[in-house]
C-alpha cells in the first residue's frame, strides 16, 4: 500500500513532515542545486529583523560532542529583502510550504517584521523566534518570561489575523509548559520546540572562549531527549499544533517527535553535517513506516 506522509500544519496542508530549521537551509535558494527541493514538506527561512543585520563577530561556530554551537547572531538582509527578493525567488522553484522566521528587539519591532510578512502572499506560516540565545536585548528575553513571550504573540496576532503564527520557544526554562500555555492563551497558532540551549566552549591553549561572543546555541543530536520531552509536555497541556525541533537525524527521531505529539519536524545542525539529510529521511519514513504497520503518518500525532 502507498503511503501517506502528508499532515496538516495549522490548516496548511503539507506532503510529509520534514522541514530544514531556521538557520540552517538559508533563505532556500542557496540549497536549490543540492537537490530537489520539492520533497520537503516546507522549508524554514533564516531569522529576519526589520534592518539588515551583519550578526556577530567571528568565530561564531564551534564544534561540540553531539552536535554544534553557534552564535551567529541574526544574520540577515532584513525583513524588506524577505518579502520583495528571497521569498518570491524562492516561490518560483519551490511550491510546498514557506515559514518566516521572525525575530525582533521590542514588540512593536515584531509586530511591524510581523505585519510584512503576513502581507507577503507567498508566506503560509510565520514562525516568531522568542528564543535566540545570540542578541543581546531581544530573543531569549522574550522567550523567557511567560508575560513577555504572551505580550509578543498577542502583538503578532493582530496584525497577522488571517495566517498562522507560531511561536518558537526556548528550551532555557525552568518551565517550559507556563510559556506555552500564555503563548496558546494570548492567541498562538501553534508552536516550534525547540530552539538551541545556551552552551560554551574554551580554547585551552589560548585560555580563551572558542566563540568570540563567549557563549552560542547549543544543539544537534545530543539534545534530541530533551527536545522530545519538552514536546511531549508541551502537547499534553496544550491544544495547538507543535513543529518538534532539536535534535533530529533520522526517519526514526521524526517518528518519535510525531508520537510525542508534534505535527511537523524540523531538522536543522544535521543538515550542516550532511546537507541532504532532510531527503535521505523524506525516503527513509516510508519504509519505517512499512516496518511499523503504518499506512498514514498522521495517525501517529500524540499517540504516546
Ligand atoms: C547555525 C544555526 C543558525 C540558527 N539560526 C536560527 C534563526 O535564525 N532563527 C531561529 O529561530 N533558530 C535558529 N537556529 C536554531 C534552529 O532552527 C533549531 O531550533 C536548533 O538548532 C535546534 O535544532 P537542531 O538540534 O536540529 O539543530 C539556528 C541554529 C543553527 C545551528
Amino acid at each position: 500500500m502507498v503511503k501517506d506522509l502528508s499532515v496538516n500544519l495549522g490548516g496548511l496542508q503539507l506532503p510529509n513532515p520534514v522541514i530544514p530549521a531556521s538557520g540552517t537551509f538559508g533563505f532556500g535558494l542557496e540549497m536549490a542545486g543540492t537537490f530537489d527541493l520539492n520533497v520537503l514538506g516546507a522549508i524554514s527561512l533564516k531569522g529576519t529583523t526589520r534592518e539588515a543585520r551583519y550578526g556577530n563577530p567571528t568565530p561564531r561556530i564551534a564544534e561540540a560532542r553531539g552536535g554544534m554551537l553557534n552564535s551567529v547572531g541574526l544574520q540577515n538582509p532584513g525583513i524588506d529583502v524577505l518579502v520583495n527578493e528571497k521569498v518570491p525567488a524562492l516561490r518560483k522553484i519551490y511550491r510546498n510550504g514557506i515559514i518566516a522566521n521572525i525575530s525582533g528587539f521590542s514588540v512593536e519591532e515584531y509586530a511591524d517584521c510581523c505585519a510584512k510578512a503576513a502581507a507577503c502572499g507567498e508566506i503560509d506560516i510565520i514562525e516568531v523566534n522568542v528564543s535566540c540565545p545570540n542578541v543581546h536585548g531581544g530573543g531569549l528575553a522574550f522567550g523567557t518570561s511567560a508575560q513577555a513571550a504572551a505580550q509578543v504573540t498577542a502583538a503578532v496576532k493582530a496584525v497577522c489575523p488571517h495566517k498562522p503564527v507560531f511561536i518558537k520557544l526556548s528550551p532555557n526554562v525552568a518551565d517550559i509548559v507556563s510559556i506555552a500555555r500564555a503563548c496558546e492563551d494570548a492567541g498562538a497558532d501553534g508552536l516550534t520546540l525547540v530552539n538551541t540551549f545556551l552552551g560554551m566552549r574554551i580554547d585551552i591553549a589560548r585560555r580563551k572562549p572558542i566563540l568570540a561572543n563567549t557563549m552560542g546555541g547549543y544543539s544537534g543530536s545530543a539534545i534530541f531527549p530533551i527536545a522530545l520531552r519538552m514536546v511531549y509536555q508541551v502537547a499534553h497541556a496544550c491544544h495547538i499544533p507543535i513543529m518538534g525541533c532539536g535534535g533530529v537525524t533520522c526517519g526514526r527521531d521524526v517518528l518519535e517527535m510525531m508520537m510525542a505529539g508534534a505535527s511537523a519536524v524540523q531538522v536543522g545542525a544535521e543538515n550542516l553535517r550532511n546537507p541532504f539529510v532532510c531527503p535521505e529521511i523524506v525516503a527513509e519514513l516510508p519504509l519505517l513506516m512499512d516496518e511499523l504497520g503504518i499506512d498514514n503518518l498522521k495517525d501517529i500525532i500524540g499517540t504516546v
